[in-house]
């Protein structure tokens, strides 16, 4: 007898409870008394008046939605400008936006990995990037973590166009690749880089300038980074920034670029609001960043396993997923969100809880966090 045709799914669903890997949907409360580190609000701008109010201001003005695809209704004057604004502050020569920063990694590697290239993946990369490698047409090799002479190795004796993709800042564990090192070792082999700063822009460099920024990449015309405007920035949205002829590239072949509708009005208000805000207050990175250290020295002074951040994310290791799912909700019910990753989000199959700090905690803020995260930890 033929089964019906979505019986496997439930057969995939007891492997996924008997695994404690089953992920559900908590709408987010509108309550003040919550304290969010599981955001990735690291600047605290999400809310910022002038934030929200330049979002309204551009949904009144253009619309509430883009209308059409950048090519055709999608790219308003706020698109341009945000555009130009975003890569003169991190020092690029040239910046397009995307609906977000997945759409915007989607198209930076399908695009700058043609039919007989060679892409070098860092095994602890994002979902996107490795997304990115599986639609590219070139062919993947994915390295060891953050090893940047494996990348020298991969990269011997390829022939044809070579892309190197990597994360500045790794979203789980929340550590840095050493991406000068990485730079020299792409140089050697005439390869392209492509970083993906979504955790360093608005944390690393100089006032938040980002990762390429701070390994002194900022205006390489060998180097191409994707930002997200949906974290420190508080906004949603991603951009590619990069030079010119990289840019003009993706124009015209990115296909998330030319088959999705333009990023909306507000969110590119939003996002041109939080720069302008960030460049006015240079020190909110400098102020994550000692939250950030302050969380992990705290945690692991009471004993908890945590690695040093390199930005804003702090990653705490549980002993399972289901011990991380009670923990997380423990620290949830006394008030305090925090991320919680299980696999298949972790690279190497250990569970973590992730805090993500913000600019604007109180000493009180930091002090509750830490409080309640070890007095819930498993025993
Ligand atoms: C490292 C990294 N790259 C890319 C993205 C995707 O960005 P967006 O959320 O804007 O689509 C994320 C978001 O989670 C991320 O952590």
């Amino acid at each position: 007898m033929p089964t019906a045709p979505f019986d496997w799914i439930e057969a995939q669903a007891r492997q996924r409870r008997a695994a404690g890997l089953v992920r559900t949907l908590r709408p987010r409360a509108h309550d003040a008394r919550r304290l969010d580190l599981a955001g990735n609000d690291y600047l605290g701008l999400a809310r910022h008046p002038e934030v929200t109010a330049a979002a309204g201001a551009a949904a009144r003005l253009w619309g509430a939605g883009s209308t059409g695809s950048r090519l055709v209704t999608g790219t308003t004057e706020l698109h341009t400008r945000l555009e130009h604004e975003l890569a003169a502050f991190c020092g690029a020569t040239a910046a397009l936006v995307f609906s977000s920063g997945y759409a915007a990694n989607l198209a930076a590697v399908t695009s700058l990995a043609p039919h007989g290239s060679l892409i070098v993946s860092d095994a602890d990369n994002h979902a996107s990037l490795i997304d990115g490698c599986r639609l590219a047409r070139g062919t993947t090799r994915v390295v060891p973590h953050a090893d940047p002479a494996a990348v020298r190795k991969a990269l011997a004796g390829h022939g044809g166009p070579a892309l190197v993709v990597c994360d500045s800042v790794f979203s789980v564990d929340g550590d840095a690749m050493p991406l000068a090192a990485l730079a020299d070792a792409c140089r050697a082999a005439g390869a392209g880089l492509l970083v993906d700063d979504a955790h360093g822009l608005g944390v690393l460099g100089d006032g938040g300038r980002g990762g390429p920024w701070s390994a002194g990449l900022a205006g390489a015309d060998d180097t191409v980074t994707v930002v997200t405007l949906s974290k420190a920035l508080g906004s949603q949205g991603g951009a590619v920034l990069g030079p010119a002829r990289v840019i003009d590239h993706l124009v015209n072949t990115a296909r998330t670029f030319f088959f999705d509708t333009g990023l909306a009005p507000a969110a590119a208000g939003a996002a041109l609001a939080a720069l302008r805000l960030l460049e006015r207050e240079p020190d909110r990175p400098e102020r994550t960043r000692a939250a950030a250290l302050a969380l992990h020295e705290r945690l692991t002074a009471a004993g908890l396993t945590a690695r040093r951040p390199a930005a804003a994310v702090v990653s705490v290791h549980a002993p399972s997923p289901e011990a991380a799912v009670r923990w997380a909700a423990d620290c949830r019910a006394a008030g305090v969100e925090v991320g919680c990753f299980r696999p298949p989000s972790v690279p190497d199959g250990v569970s973590r809880l992730r805090l993500a700090a913000r600019a604007d905690l109180t000493e009180h803020d930091l002090e509750r966090a830490v409080e309640t995260v070890v007095r819930t930890a498993p025993r």
